[in-house]
């Protein structure tokens, strides 16, 4: 029995026997924060009302009320179409254009205001502010250019592969106002996994940037473009053209050349579209807004696709509710927007509700841990979000610095990682200075926008708990077998949410039957059922239930790592690892991290008769690195003589997990080699 129990956890159906879930921190339970009374004076939501008027017998009315934050060209025939799960339909029939709605729709009333705060890292250069208007110029600018030059229309898609720019809010809008579906990916991936994703997106067009500022360097960024098309043309896939913004207008910063007919200078090319505005195409609230790629249980990472009417609703009201943004506010997100946090809460939740957003380029810590709190001082930003890593290394290199600066934060968020109490303490007191009221937001890049977090003008804090769910969003525990545990029980198992919302994906691009599979065919208690109430949604993490309905995220249960709040797959380090021909087995584990909570540590073994050395270890550090990029750079690469297995041949991940984590691997005498075990430890240090 209770063999057959370990064979159905889901870490092992999916090949690893270890899970983030499985070597979370345990932490006590912990005493309240009280929101300010000035805060809640002032914030959009206070009425707890909100969680009748969003009871799940309610479902799915309620969400009429986010759409309502939006401009419509044609109203919706129906909020929500469940009749093909688990592909929901929503604001079925409605027509919108997400450009309008994050530029247009503001510049009756808002058009001299700051949209858009650039903030380079080099200091001496001077922030950016870029008012509604400006940002109406330029995105149609551009948008003129994509049509027109590009020949791009509604519904292509369009990789870019940009850094932390005001040019990629731009660039982003832009397709929206088109109706182009854009595919960022993150600038700190290498040129093989942007090549990854044009290719399974099949963008003909590729927008990057000639360098920017990083750590103190200007990268050159367009060498990353020339290897992605290099790369996504041996998987068949041609890029045909390359438009590359300048870091510096009118000056090309890069040491790349320019490849003669497929790479053009969007500077160079723009004065052209001059003066050119471009009507926003209305779309049906249910064609797809972007791509997310993300990394899962399998090699390929897979895009996540959201929808616009949905999607943009979803962020609109949580970006109002939750993060609290009124029109005067100062908002601030330090996430990168190549990850989900960015495009919802940088991008699009702000702009819909025409806030001041930064857009900064740098590294926090960079030329010292005072650098936020001066940039917070100097553009009076009033509502910050970051993640753990983030805030722990702020807390580590500089933790009396917050009060040497004049800013004052309502509101802070965090997001990513579980938080440690310690450090959610060190935010409140530091950097909040004790006013700020901190929301823990839990949510993914699937999900679109938050699941879990206090309601900020209503609920107590708790640190290290996400909170309860946001109104309308209806969570559920089950154990490995499927049962309901009960709510508010305090043990642990797979966190899913009954009902569906406005913002979950649409559906993993041409993958339809990989995101059934993946987030519904474990709790669907009838595939057959074309009831909404036979479909949770996993969302593939560890979580417990405290008394008081607050939910506290553990981690990942599946082959995920998630190294400083970015996700990556055990099973893409681990491909990267065997492209090394000298390696015939790797096997990847998460280590606890006190900066970046946690660091992949990669085991490796080698062909029979090869020796262990520093060059292997070396050559296997750079394949990652080069196939996924330097995020993905493991702490360490450890080779070792075998595999802990069992007697299937299977690695146990779990045992290496435990040497890595220094953890006692428990018993191991029914692996087939359990000798090896003293090897890897001492192969380890
Ligand atoms: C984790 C990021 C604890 C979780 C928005 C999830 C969190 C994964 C929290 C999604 C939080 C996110 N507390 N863990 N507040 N927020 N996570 O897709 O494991 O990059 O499944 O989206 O991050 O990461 P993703």
């Amino acid at each position: 029995m209770a063999e057959q129990r370990a064979r159905r956890r889901p870490s092992e159906q999916s090949g690893a026997e270890v899970s983030e879930a499985q070597i979370a921190v345990h932490w006590q339970e912990e005493a309240y924060f009280a929101p300010a009374k000035e805060f809640i004076a002032q914030a959009n939501l206070t009425d707890k009302g909100v969680f009748k008027r969003f009871s799940l017998d309610k479902f799915p009315g309620y969400f009429k009320e986010f759409a309502e934050l939006l401009d419509w060209y044609k109203k919706w025939d129906k909020i929500f179409d469940g009749t093909n799960p688990p592909f929901w339909r929503w604001f079925v029939g409605g027509r919108i254009n997400a450009c309008y709605n994050c530029v247009d729709r503001h510049l009756a009333r808002h058009k001299n205001k700051t949209a858009l705060h650039f903030v380079p890292e080099p200091e001496h250069e001077a922030i950016q502010h870029l008012t509604y208007q400006e940002l109406y110029v330029r995105v149609n600018e551009f948008a003129a250019l994509l049509r027109d030059f590009c020949g791009l229309k509604a519904g292509d898609r369009v990789t870019l592969h940009m850094p932390m720019v005001a040019e990629l809010p731009i660039t982003m809008l832009a397709c929206a106002r088109l109706g182009v579906i854009h595919s960022q990916v993150f600038s700190g991936f290498s040129g093989k996994a942007c090549a990854d994703r044009a290719s399974d997106s099949e963008s003909r067009v590729m927008i990057t940037m000639d360098a920017y500022y990083r750590g103190g360097k200007l990268l050159d960024h367009k060498e990353k473009a020339d290897i992605a098309v290099t790369e996504a043309a041996k998987d068949n896939h041609k890029v045909d053209k390359v438009l590359v913004w300048q870091r510096y207008p009118g000056k090309y910063s890069s040491p790349t050349k320019l490849v003669e007919g497929r790479d053009f200078v969007v500077n160079d090319l723009l004065p052209k579209y001059r003066g050119k505005r471009i009507e926003p195409v209305r779309m049906p609230a249910e064609a797809p807004l972007f791509l997310m790629y993300t990394s899962g249980t399998t090699g390929r990472p897979k895009g996540a696709q959201h929808s616009i009417g949905g999607y943009l609703a979803y962020v609109t009201w949580t970006s109002k509710y939750i993060q609290d943004i009124h029109p005067e506010d100062v908002y601030w997100c330090m996430a990168d927007i190549g990850w989900i946090t960015g495009h919802s809460y940088i991008v699009y939740g702000p702009l819909a509700l025409a806030a001041s957003s930064v857009v900064f380029e740098g590294v926090p810590t960079h030329p010292d841990a005072g650098r936020p709190w001066r940039i917070a001082e100097e553009l009076d930003v009033n509502i910050f979000h970051t993640s753990p890593t983030a805030i722990r290394a702020l807390r580590k290199e500089g933790p009396e610095e917050p009060a040497k600066y004049h800013y004052r934060f309502k509101h802070m968020t965090t997001v990513g990682e579980p938080i440690e109490p310690e450090v959610w303490k060190w935010y409140h007191k530091m950097v909040g200075k004790k006013q700020a009221v901190i929301v823990d937001t839990w949510w993914q890049t699937e999900t679109g926008g938050f699941l879990c977090s206090t309601v900020p003008g209503i609920h107590k804090m708790k640190p290290g708990s996400a909170g309860p769910a946001i109104p309308g969003i209806h969570p559920v525990i089950y154990d490995e077998e499927g049962s309901e545990l009960k709510a508010g029980s305090g043990k642990a198992g797979n966190i899913c949410i009954r009902n569906p919302w406005p913002g979950i994906m649409q559906t993993i691009w041409k993958d339809p039957d990989r995101f059934v599979h993946q987030y519904y065919s474990r709790y669907c208690r009838n595939r057959k059922s074309k009831d909404w109430r036979d479909w949770p949604y996993m969302a593939g993490d560890g979580a417990v239930q405290a008394k008081d309905g607050y939910y506290r995220i553990l981690g990942r249960i599946d082959d995920v790592i998630n190294v400083a709040g970015h996700r990556l797959g055990t099973k893409e380090i681990e491909s990267a690892a065997l492209l090394v021909p000298e390696v015939v087995e790797a096997a990847v584990v998460p280590v606890a991290d006190p900066i970046k909570g946690k660091v992949p540590d990669l085991y490796v073994a080698l062909k029979p008769g090869l020796d262990a050395s520093e060059e292997i270890a070396k050559k296997v550090s750079a394949s990652v690195v080069s196939q996924i990029g330097a995020i993905a750079r493991p702490r360490q690469v450890i080779i070792v003589p075998d595999m802990p297995k069992t007697r299937s041949g299977k690695i146990m991940r779990r045992v290496l997990a435990a040497i890595s984590n220094r953890q006692d691997p428990g018993d191991v005498s029914t692996l087939a080699n359990p000798e090896i075990v003293d090897k890897i430890r001492t192969a380890h240090g």
